[in-house]
């Protein structure tokens, strides 16, 4: 643990320029759909984090071919000789992300058979699969569960289904998919996520041959196809690295141009971060052209000086607030004047963070009620899930340990927004899903180091 850590000297405004590259909850899944395809796929645009690692390295072991491309950031996968893994390779990577549930429908299509390790993630909630289950059995798969994970076979083959979430999950809306698009027939979805990251998704689906329709009311329909071939795709952007350096921005007063940010996939962000008295311009990309060298397209997000507000806000499935902008935007929520009001509707346990923004002098009681009007699932089952935030504290430097992926941005920001030198303790947890935060703190003029 000792070696995990980063000295922080906060009190410096963030200041300059930084890209993000493809979003990670769209970028993991993308190489989990290149396993359908009986021709190479290429992907660009990936970020070097820890979720790409694991999922290459599972991709490897069943026998997909992953190698560099010529482009900084591209990878290109030949499925050609997929094969079985053992569960002691596969349990390798036990514990260490999510992504591996995704692999049961295409496993199942390639080989008739999966094994899938313990899951990890961040601990925000139980975070069940029970989705996940209950659908791949109504396509008719067996579902065996272990002790050393689970074991699906599909005997009878994968067959269209009428299906329907009890909430809008995403991962649940991806296993769907990643399945119906080989399964025989047709598959009806209601109740489906539509991120940005799942219509991506899509888009690299139906360049695979996939056939699918996503209709009003959250309603998918999927009709399955025999074989599917590989993708060349540019993944969106990643919106919540984007939203976390702009909320570093504001609650450190500084001024960050994050190049990729798109402000179509980040409307209720932008609209929020306006509320609470955050200034941006949206920058559109222009291509080079004789006398102009062009530009690339991005946001600035700035603090424009002055007191920022307090606001209301209800964390959504999209087109709502994303439950992972929450945890950044909370720390320059302790900088508004008045009382600010966060219900998190998405997670039941997302809130634990704000223990340690106290112990740095904010603020903020969080609430078993639901202090919001959205439906939630939480308020009768006792779940500290609502925070009201009293602002503005001047906030004190700290030793933080690191619990969870966001969680563990907003200590980074609160640490960087704090009079004095902080210790932060768990950051390699931050390479999950931040590509190259360390370097990027650098350019933006923060001081931090490793000890
Ligand atoms: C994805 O998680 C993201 N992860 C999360 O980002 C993100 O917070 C979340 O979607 C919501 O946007 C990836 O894409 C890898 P869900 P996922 O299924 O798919 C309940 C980050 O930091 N549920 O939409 O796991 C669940 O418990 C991560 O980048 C069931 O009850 O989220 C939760 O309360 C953290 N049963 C809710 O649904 C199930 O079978 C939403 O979860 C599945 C989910």
């Amino acid at each position: 643990m000792t070696d995990d850590v980063l000295v922080v000297h906060g009190g410096t405004p963030l200041e300059g320029r930084i890209r993000v590259r493809g979003a990670k909850n769209l970028v993991s899944k993308a190489m989990v759909a290149a396993l359908l395809g009986d021709s190479p796929s290429r992907l660009f645009d990936v970020p070097k984090i820890r979720d790409v690692e694991v999922v290459r390295g599972l991709l490897g072991l069943h026998g997909v071919k992953v190698t560099d491309g010529t482009e900084d950031g591209e990878l290109v996968f030949d499925p050609a000789n997929v094969e079985s893994a053992s569960t002691d390779q596969i349990n390798v990577h036990a514990g260490s992300s999510r992504i591996p549930i995704l692999f049961c429908g295409p496993l199942l299509h390639r080989l008739g058979h999966a094994f899938i390790p313990d899951l990890g993630g961040c601990h925000i909630g139980p975070r069940p699969i029970d989705f996940h289950l209950q659908a791949l059995r109504e396509f008719g798969a067996t579902v065996e569960k272990r002790p050393e994970g689970l074991h699906l076979s599909a005997p009878n083959g994968l067959h269209g289904t009428k299906f329907a979430l009890p909430y809008p999950s995403v991962g649940a809306t991806e296993q769907v998919l990643l399945t119906a698009v080989m399964a025989e027939g047709v598959t009806e979805l209601r109740n489906a996520a539509v991120e940005p990251e799942i219509i991506d998704l899509i888009c690299i689906l139906q360049k695979m041959g996939a056939i699918i329709k996503v209709h009003t009311d959250r309603v998918i329909e999927i009709q399955g196809v025999p074989k599917l071939h590989g993708y060349t795709h540019r993944p969106i952007p990643d919106r919540i690295e984007a939203a976390s350096w702009a909320a570093a921005a504001l609650a450190t007063r500084g001024h960050v141009e994050v190049l990729g940010a798109q402000q179509a996939d980040m409307m209720t962000f932008l609209n929020v971060f306006r509320s609470v008295g955050g200034e941006y311009e949206v920058t559109d990309a222009r291509a080079p052209k004789l006398g102009d060298p062009g530009q690339e397209g991005g946001i600035r997000f700035w603090h424009p000086g002055g007191e920022l507000n307090a606001v209301a806000l209800e964390t959504d499935v999209h087109p709502g607030f994303m439950t992972d902008w929450q945890q950044p935007l909370v720390v320059a929520l302790t900088q508004a004047r008045g009382l600010s009001i966060v219900h998190e509707t998405v997670y039941e346990q997302r809130l634990g963070y704000t223990e340690a923004l106290n112990s740095m002098g904010a603020n903020i009681q969080v609430y078993r009620d639901c202090l919001g009007g959205t439906p939630c699932r939480f308020g009768r089952r006792n779940f500290k899930h609502s925070a009201v935030i009293a602002g503005p504290s001047k906030l004190h430097a700290a030793d933080l340990v690191i619990p969870d992926l966001r969680a563990g941005f907003s200590h980074l920001i609160a640490a960087l927004a704090a009079e004095g030198t902080s210790r932060v303790y768990g950051v390699d947890l931050i390479n999950r899903g931040y590509e190259d935060f360390e370097a990027k703190l650098a350019d933006l003029g923060a001081h931090a180091e490793r000890p």
